[in-house]
């Protein structure tokens, strides 16, 4: 159930015509060639399964695990590798898909990672783009949605591991945490 305390950013549907749009533009621009989707851990999971269903491309599907926040708002700012590729990346072309990208600073990390290995080409697909607290210059090549500084939940976005599950995107208050 939806808490009357969230405040709906954007609803169940303009997600799914939103990602409809994103997939058919990433279909288009990698037409012909084989993707290595890398999704970041946990949150990119409800995004990552919506977008490959409209994509149409030939596809490997592998995920990374970088930071967390837990229950603290602010970003760390020290990410590390948790979880790593089972997929050789070396020659490929790869699309990392995001729930949101913040700071940015979880994404440098990760692109550095992966640029070591040689891959043809790295991307970025984020369902939100929070560009007020970037501290890292990230290029963030496919976004769903810009959002302002507040906290979201929904839609594999979480506070303290809660509302992931919630089909739409929501501001959490203030005074909530
Ligand atoms: C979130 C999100 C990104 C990262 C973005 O993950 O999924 O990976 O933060 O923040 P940044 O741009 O400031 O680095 P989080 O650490 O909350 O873990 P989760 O995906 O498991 O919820």
């Amino acid at each position: 159930m939806t808490p009357d305390t969230l405040q709906l950013l954007f609803s169940d549907k303009q997600i799914e015509q939103r990602i409809r749009e994103l997939a058919g533009q990433i279909s288009a621009d990698y037409h012909g060639r084989h993707l290595v989707i890398v999704g970041v851990l946990k949150g990119c999971f409800v995004f990552l399964a919506d977008i490959i269903r409209s994509l149409d491309l030939d596809l490997t599907i592998d995920f990374v695990k970088v930071a967390s926040y837990g229950a603290c708002r602010e970003s760390s700012g020290v990410s590390t590798l948790e979880k790593d590729l089972g997929t050789d990346i070396r020659g490929r072309d790869v699309l990392i898909v995001e729930d949101i990208v913040d700071t940015g600073e979880t994404l440098a990390h990760l692109i550095e990672e992966l640029q070591k290995r040689s891959p043809s080409s790295v991307r970025v697909c984020a369902l939100l783009n929070k560009q007020a607290r970037r501290r890292a210059a990230v290029a963030v090549d496919y976004v769903g949605f810009e959002v302002d500084d507040v906290f979201v939940v929904g839609c594999g976005l979480d506070f303290d591991e809660r509302y992931r599950g919630l089909p739409g995107i929501y501001a959490l208050p203030d005074e909530t945490v």
